[in-house]
């Protein structure tokens, strides 16, 4: 449609029809009454307003959207269609591994193309908007929303924010979302990892860390930005007309669409900066939000803001000027059912979309251990006993995969059975919990609050003790719960559930080698379980084909290649923790002060277990001859850095070359190590290859004293090799020409 024509329908708008257009309820509103009264009711919502509401929440399926699209249309005056927005964070029917295991992989490339696997399905179940990317910097792993996020850099973040951006969106034309990015902004730091909890942290360290990966969301086009729950410097982001209008329309260009996280505006409230919901709509309004996800506020109070002169209907406008364009847009007036496809189901999880997932499944595997070489296994010479609540389990996604099916979901022993390897026997060995109450009401939901008996837990552990003394190897797949992380998952201990800890130690005692694969949302701690296993494979939620890519690691059909995006903790006091701290003035490994008064704990180490960039392979790669084109760089003169890698093994093998620096001075403090760049390369078995990296002063830059973003002349360090901790190290010094 044309702009004028777009206009037109806007200057036509009542006020209730315009105030439609910024309000989002979920299907439950959308049945076959004239007017859903009874959900109306519970959320407070005037009845009225529903016929006019101009977005809906989490319904998929090409029949139901168009149903709903045509019975809503033909009551619209000015055939507005309705937006179909839903949470397809990481996969819809065809499921990727969750984002963190993403960030693994360090292939921005290949997540792209996932994406657009991810897209491809939804568009044809009839969703136009998704509410992804989620790009919050997480660095604790209690919060249990770490889950959906790449992880701790702030370079790794961007990179993928864009991929995932470019994947969903493309040119925005056949099989495309779009991307509503999301917590705007800084979710990933609440206090003490607990959900919803407060953000509050230096502009600096806002700016400098956590921003960017939402600004190259925004740079990659996102259409859609979401705000976060928790507050920005003593505001709530939904209310913060610092952030959304200075910052991210002003500074940043935004002229997107503004929505809610679910009830946020009315959260206002419960934060205690607005007194009531007249006031929390007054407030989100002014901070320029153009969506209010599921709460009444909007649809009771805008209406009299404006009737009594407490806001001016030029901010309606252009919220629902925002709204109608993105509509435009994705062609929705031509096509109000965009891609919806009555014949969906043929491209749901086709092979090709299998295809890609199993690849992306396969790189987001981490080798954390492997001790003597155990892995991999051969099936035609070892007999091997498959042991865990994991390995007979579809419950492999994550929890925010809500559209995936079991039937599309491959276990590990579907896998193996699938190979037909021989040798390889099963046993439940555990449940995932002893007891589901734990789980409160959603313990309830999934089992009915299940509490196994010490009768069945002894019967389960004998059977797998059987199994691994009948055995040359164990493989014990282990794991969190899928409800132990994930939205409202956080947690304050991070190890395994005491029930599978139980069956690992009965299982060590019988001094057999023993293999764990890791199911989790987070980074665990492992340190007391690291040393009862001979190898570990960290394999998060992998997604649907993750018992495909499992296998095929276990078995050296694939050589992992994973790297971890977020560091292990040692120890759960050690949180936040992350690679690129700051020394402090007394740093544990070079201070001159006397042991104790170092920055330091007296029990544990100030080391994770596994740091940021960590992850082995079956080839084993060695590092050579660090070179720099130039001693000197300038600011007009961009430097060269050469690093010889070499496959010393027998096996085929990727390596991921990192690249970090340090900024020796700066007029703030900067930290010990930041990733600047990376390379993934594929070595054969004794290949060497020479890997070359440019570095500019633009990649220098950071927010100085005056906060300018501009870079600092002196002295810097370069490291190049496997991880943020192990690599070879070189120095330059940057000047001004
Ligand atoms: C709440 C979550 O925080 C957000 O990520 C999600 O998109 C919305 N609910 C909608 O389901």
């Amino acid at each position: 449609m044309k702009e004028s024509s777009l206009k037109a329908i806007l200057n036509d708008l009542t006020l209730k029809e315009k105030i439609g257009q910024l309000i989002q309820l979920s299907g439950e509103f959308f049945g076959d009454a004239e007017v859903s009264t009874g959900p109306a009711a519970k959320l407070g919502i005037n009845p009225e307003m529903i016929a006019y509401v101009g977005s809906v929440l989490n319904v998929s399926g090409s029949q139901k959207t168009k149903e709903i699209q045509n019975r809503y249309l033909e009551k619209s005056r000015h055939k507005i269609p309705l937006l179909f927005m839903g949470d397809v964070v990481y996969g819809y029917r065809t499921v990727l591994p969750i984002p963190l295991g993403q960030g693994a992989t360090w292939n921005p490339e290949l997540i792209k193309k996932g994406y657009q696997v991810i897209s491809k399905e939804a568009s044809k179940a009839g969703l136009h908007v998704t509410f992804a990317p989620m790009v919050d910097l997480v660095r604790d792993p209690r919060w249990g929303r770490c889950l959906e996020s790449n992880g701790e850099d702030t370079y790794l973040n961007s990179v993928y924010a864009k991929a995932m951006v470019e994947g969903f969106q493309g040119n925005l034309g056949e099989g495309a979302l779009a991307s509503c990015v999301k917590h705007f902004a800084a979710y990933g730091a609440v206090e003490g990892g607990r959900d919803y909890n407060t953000v509050d942290m230096s502009e600096r360290r806002l700016r400098q860390d956590y921003l960017p990966s939402y600004q190259a969301a925004v740079d990659a086009g996102a259409e859609l930005v979401m705000t976060s729950f928790n507050t920005v410097d003593g505001i709530p982001a939904t209310a913060n007309q610092w952030l959304l209008k200075d910052l991210l329309r002003q500074e940043w260009g935004f002229d997107g669409v503004i929505i809610t996280d679910y009830a946020a505006i009315q959260e206002l409230i419960a934060h205690g900066v607005a007194r009531d919901e007249k006031q929390a709509s007054q407030l989100a309004i002014e901070a320029s939000v153009d969506i209010d996800m599921k709460t009444a506020c909007y649809a009771n109070q805008l209406a009299p803001l404006v009737e009594n002169g407490k806001i001016s209907e030029k901010l309606i406008d252009e919220a629902v000027w925002r709204i109608l364009k993105l509509k435009n847009k994705l062609g929705l007036f031509e096509n109000p059912y965009r891609f919806a496809d009555d014949e969906e189901e043929q491209f749901m999880h086709t092979a090709e979309n299998q295809k890609q997932a199993l690849e992306v499944a396969r790189q987001s595997l981490v080798l954390l251990k492997n001790e003597n070489h155990i892995l991999p296994l051969n099936p035609n010479k070892q007999t091997i006993a498959l042991i865990g609540p994991y390995v007979d389990s579809k419950s492999i996604i994550g929890l925010w995969a809500i559209h995936g099916k079991d039937e599309n979901i491959t276990s590990i022993k579907e896998a193996v059975e699938k190979r037909q390897l021989p040798q390889v026997s099963f046993a439940n060995g555990c449940d995932f919990l002893e007891d589901y109450r734990t789980l409160g009401s959603f313990g309830e939901l999934v089992s009915g609050g299940k509490v196994n008996t010490p009768e069945s837990i002894a019967r389960d552990l004998q059977e797998a003790i059987n199994l691994a003394n009948q055995s040359d190897v164990v493989v014990l797949a282990l794991g969190e719960h899928t409800l132990q992380s994930g939205e409202a998952g956080s947690r304050a201990n991070l190890t395994l559930p005491e029930l599978q800890l139980r069956l690992l130690d009965e299982i060590a005692k019988l001094g057999k080698p023993i293999v764990l694969v890791l199911f989790n949302g987070r980074p665990l701690v492992l340190t007391d379980i690291e040393p009862k296993v001979d190898a570990i494979i960290e394999a998060w939620f992998p997604g649907s084909e993750g018992g495909d890519a499992i296998v095929d690691v276990l078995t050296g059909v694939y050589n992992p290649s994973g790297r971890l995006s977020m560091s292990f903790p040692y120890h759960v006091g050690q949180i936040p923790i992350y690679y690129n701290y700051f020394n402090t003035g007394r740093p544990v490994k070079t201070s001159t002060h006397s042991d104790r008064f170092m920055s330091k704990y007296l029990d544990i180490p100030n080391d994770p277990l596994y740091p940021f960039g960590y992850g082995l392979s079956y080839s084993i790669f060695k590092y050579s001859n660090l070179r720099l084109s130039s001693s000197t760089m300038s600011n007009t003169k961009p430097i060269t850095i050469w690093i010889d890698v070499e496959n010393t093994s027998d096996i085929k093998g990727m390596e991921t070359v990192q690249l970090y620096i340090r900024d020796i001075v700066g007029s703030v403090v900067r930290p010990v190590k930041e990733l600047k760049d990376f390379q993934k390369v594929v070595l054969e078995p004794k290949q060497k290859k020479t890997v070359s990296f440019t570095l500019s002063e633009s990649q220098l830059r950071f927010f100085t004293k005056n906060m300018d973003f501009a870079f600092e002349e002196g002295q810097f360090e370069i490291y190049v090799g496997h991880s943020s901790e192990e690599n070879l190290k070189e120095s330059f010094e940057l000047i001004r020409s």
